[in-house]
């Protein structure tokens, strides 16, 4: 459906909202528009003054099968009149089990268990404590660009932005590495010159500054979210799985943005055929209630009762969204159509690119797209301002798309959307872009 906007945007129900909102909420959000949502469906959104959006965005890559999807709203409605908080961390219940069981038989054969907590940052932070416990080492390994959440222990890994971190260490010890980023591959201003990131990690990390025996795991996106939809060649994870190996560390995929399907296979990491010791997952998982889960093989993840919990960890309405999601994920192709669709907004996406030198780059797999703005093409000097300016201008014409990194549009729209909503999400965008250079 075509996005309609009958009061520009913020109209007054939204500014009065606002207007309130930065009286009594903690303003540390960093919203990039004036967005006040009263209701969504499918791919649409509408705001309190009554105009209609399309959505990219998937609430951040949550609502994999759109927004407030029938099955999901009945489930959730069902369940919450027999048992919504099951305390599951001091009795069990059927729905969370029903839910690990069908979980685990999407992931690569031996992870086999599933932790159950609310949220990304949480399932990080259970991965953080499994991998110290099982190991019984103390470091890390994260990646410039990584962004793993915000509580103490993922945000010791996330090196994203540094407003993020400012002020709020000191943090777990964690070596942080460049990503390998084709775009933006590491020159010879980096420590690293040539050097790939492997190598980096095993010639110079490992002979400088800690001994691969002291550390429990690597923590890696396999496609970086926050930090610019980063695609990395596909032997990059390879490499790393190796590196583990040799030094019986464990690798732990992020699948929190990348999973469920949002570039075609149900985890990211199944491109490079890699097993990861611990995945972690949420977002889409929960089918918009808060879910995060950690998975690892029932080796790995033996740790004594008493060890690890979360008051709502295991909650009845999320898993039932999560189930049925999952259900519909399935059932419906999901996969199959963040691929396809994926190649068709790929394809657009480059046209924009042969017309507007402000396009440094374009990438992506599936449905986990991205165009990355430059002030011009041969320095890539981040276009931020501008990209600000792209992202303001498609809201007020009815598009909904959010950032990453510094200068980067990021699409990851739900994944039922259809070939004709993303040539309407593009030509609004051809739009801004024309007004936005003059063309
Ligand atoms: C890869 C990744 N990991 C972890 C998180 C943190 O998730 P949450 O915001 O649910 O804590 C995010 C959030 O954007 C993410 O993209």
């Amino acid at each position: 459906m075509e996005p309609k906007i009958v009061t520009p945007p913020p109209g007054p129900r939204a500014r009065h909202v606002l207007e309130r909102d930065s009286r009594v909420v903690s303003q540390s959000m960093a919203r990039e528009y004036p967005l006040v949502l009263e209701r969504a469906k499918g791919m649409n959104l509408w705001d309190v003054d009554g105009n209609r959006y399309l959505d990219f965005s998937a609430g951040i890559a949550v609502m994999n099968m759109g927004w407030n999807h029938p099955d999901v709203v009945r489930a959730v409605q069902s369940q919450a009149e027999s048992l919504s908080h099951g305390a599951f961390l001091d009795f069990c219940s059927e729905v969370p089990v029903t839910f690990a069981e069908r979980l685990v038989r999407f992931m690569p054969s031996g992870i086999d268990r599933v932790y159950f907590s609310n949220s990304g940052a949480e399932s990080v932070e259970a991965a953080i404590k499994l991998a110290r416990r099982a190991t019984k080492r103390k470091y890390f390994i994260s990646f410039y660009g990584g962004f793993h959440g915000r509580t103490m222990g993922a945000l010791s890994l996330t090196a994203t932005k540094v407003i993020h971190r400012q002020y709020f260490g000191p943090f777990l010890p964690v070596i942080h590495v460049p990503y390998e980023n084709p775009y933006r591959p590491l020159s010879a201003s980096s420590p690293s010159c040539e050097i790939d990131v492997v190598n980096y990690i095993n010639e110079e990390v490992f002979r400088t500054e800690v001994a691969p025996d002291e550390v429990a795991a690597i923590f890696v996106e396999p496609i970086q979210g926050e930090g610019g939809y980063v695609v990395p060649p596909v032997d990059f994870l390879r490499q790393l799985r190796e590196t583990c190996d040799m030094h019986d560390i464990l690798l732990v995929c992020d699948e929190v943005q990348a999973g469920c399907f949002r570039t075609g296979p149900f985890l990211a990491c199944e491109h490079s055929r890699v097993v990861p010791d611990i995945v972690c997952m949420a977002k889409a998982i929960g089918g918009g209630l808060p879910l995060g889960v950690t998975l690892a093989s029932d080796e790995l993840m033996r740790w004594p009762p008493g060890s690890h919990a979360s008051t709502f960890g295991g909650n009845n309405l999320s898993c039932i969204a999560g189930l049925t999601v999952l259900d519909l994920m399935e059932r419906e192709h999901a996969g199959k159509n963040a691929e396809l669709r994926g190649r068709h907004l790929m394809k657009g996406l480059k046209e924009l690119y042969a017309q507007y030198e402000l396009i440094g780059d374009v990438r992506g797999v599936g449905l986990m797209a991205a165009i990355e703005l430059v002030e011009d093409r041969t320095t890539k000097i981040p276009a931020k301002a501008k990209r600000n300016a792209i992202l303001k201008s498609a809201f007020e014409k009815g598009v909904c798309l959010l950032p990453a990194g510094q200068s980067v549009i990021r699409f990851s729209p739900p994944l039922i959307i259809s070939d004709e909503e993303i040539d309407v999400g593009l030509s609004v965008l051809d739009r801004c872009f024309a007004e936005a250079t003059g063309s």
